[in-house]
C-alpha cells in the first residue's frame, strides 16, 4: 500500500509508543523508514520495545524518554533533549487515559486524572514540538488519536470525551494559525480498536466483542490495529499535503449508524422484508380504494 521509503529521513515522536496502538503505529512508520522517538511513563517498557523494533529493522533508530506528559516542564525537558539529537518531522499525540464510570461517581482527581493527560498533556507535547518548528521554519505534520465521541459525546466516559473534544478543536485552531509555516494538524477518530490497556478499563466486564459488535457495527467487527497504523501512515505523509485542519473517523461506520432511524433493521431476515412489502403494499391498496 506504501511505498517502502516513504518516511526515510523522517524522525517522528509517538507519545504512549510503547504500547498498544501507538508501538502498533511506531512500527509501521519505522517499517517505511523512518527513525522514531517514544515517550511514556515506563521506561522498562519503552526500552524493550524500542530494542524488538531496531532488532526487526536494522538501521532503524528507536529512541526513548520516559516523561509524565501531564508535567508541562517534563514535556519541554523531553523535547529540549529529543531536539538536543536532530529535529523532529512530526508528532502523533497518541498517549491517553480513560476509564468508564457514572458521571456523578467521578471526584475532582478523576476528572483531572484525565483531562491532564489527553487535554493538558496533548496541548504541552503539541505546542512544545509547534515553536521549535515554527523558529526553525520547518514543515512538519501533527495527528492527534482522538475518538468519535467528539462529534456525539459518550456517556460513561465524560472526561475523556470532553478532552478529545477539546483536541479536536485544537486540530482546526492549529491547522488555521500554524498552516502557513508548513505545520498541518489532523486527527483520526477510532472506533473500537480492542487493546490490553484500554479494554482493561473500557471493557472491565469482558463482553464479548465479536457479539457485541455484530450486530452494533456496519462492518461488524471491531477495528484492526494495522488498519489504524494504515491511516496514520497516510495522514503524516507529504504524498497528503493538502490535507489540513480534519478528523477523520475509522471505525466501519460505526458513529454514524446510531443516527440512522431504520439502523436497528440491519438484523431483519428477507422473510420480514417481505412482510413489510407486503403490509405496504395492502395499505396503499386500501387508500387507494378509499379514493375510489
Ligand atoms: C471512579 C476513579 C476510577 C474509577 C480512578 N478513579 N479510577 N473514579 N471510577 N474507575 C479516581 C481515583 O479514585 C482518584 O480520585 C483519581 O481518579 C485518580 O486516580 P489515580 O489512580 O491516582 O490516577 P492515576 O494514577 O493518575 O491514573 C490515571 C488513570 C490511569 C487515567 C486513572 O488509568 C492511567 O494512567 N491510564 C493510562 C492508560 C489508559 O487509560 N489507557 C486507555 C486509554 S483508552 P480520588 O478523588 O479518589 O483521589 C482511550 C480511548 C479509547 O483513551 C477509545 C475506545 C473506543
Amino acid at each position: 500500500m506504501f511505498k517502502s521509503d516513504l518516511f526515510q529521513g523522517k524522525r517522528f515522536l509517538v507519545t504512549g509508543g510503547g504500547t498498544g496502538l501507538g508501538r502498533v503505529m511506531m512500527e509501521r512508520f519505522v517499517e517505511l523508514g523512518a527513525d522514531c522517538v517514544i515517550c511514556g511513563r515506563r521506561g522498562s517498557v519503552l526500552e524493550e520495545t524500542a530494542r524488538e523494533v531496531m532488532v526487526k529493522h536494522p538501521g532503524r533508530l528507536v529512541e526513548t524518554h520516559v516523561v509524565d506528559i501531564r508535567v508541562a516542564s517534563a514535556v519541554e525537558e523531553m523535547i529540549d533533549r529529543i531536539w538536543a539529537n536532530g529535529p523532529l518531522d512530526g508528532l502523533v499525540n497518541n498517549a491517553a487515559g480513560n476509564f468508564i464510570s457514572q458521571t456523578k461517581d467521578l471526584s475532582p482527581r478523576a476528572f483531572d486524572a484525565i483531562a491532564n493527560i489527553v487535554l493538558h498533556g496533548t496541548f504541552y507535547t503539541t505546542n512544545a514540538c509547534g515553536k521549535r518548528w515554527i523558529g526553525e521554519k520547518r514543515k512538519a505534520s501533527v495527528i492527534s488519536i482522538l475518538t468519535t465521541w467528539v462529534w456525539t459525546g459518550s456517556p460513561f466516559v465524560v472526561p475523556s470525551a470532553m478532552s478529545k473534544a477539546g483536541v479536536a478543536v485544537m486540530t482546526q485552531s492549529l491547522a488555521v494559525e500554524w498552516g502557513h509555516h508548513g505545520i498541518r494538524l489532523n486527527a483520526i477518530a477510532p472506533g473500537p480498536f480492542p487493546t490490553e490497556g484500554a479494554w482493561a478499563r473500557l471493557n472491565p466486564m469482558k463482553d464479548d466483542d465479536a457479539a457485541r459488535y455484530k450486530a452494533r457495527n456496519p462492518l461488524g467487527r471491531v477495528g484492526r490495529p494495522s488498519e489504524l497504523a494504515n491511516m496514520a501512515a497516510f495522514l503524516m505523509s507529504d504524498e497528503v499535503a493538502y490535507i489540513n485542519g480534519e478528523v477523520i473517523a475509522i471505525d466501519g461506520g460505526m458513529g454514524i449508524m446510531g443516527n440512522g432511524t431504520f439502523s436497528h433493521m440491519l438484523s431483519y431476515s428477507e422473510d420480514d422484508w417481505r412482510r413489510i412489502r407486503e403490509q405496504i403494499q395492502t395499505a396503499n391498496t386500501a387508500d387507494r380504494a378509499k379514493r375510489g
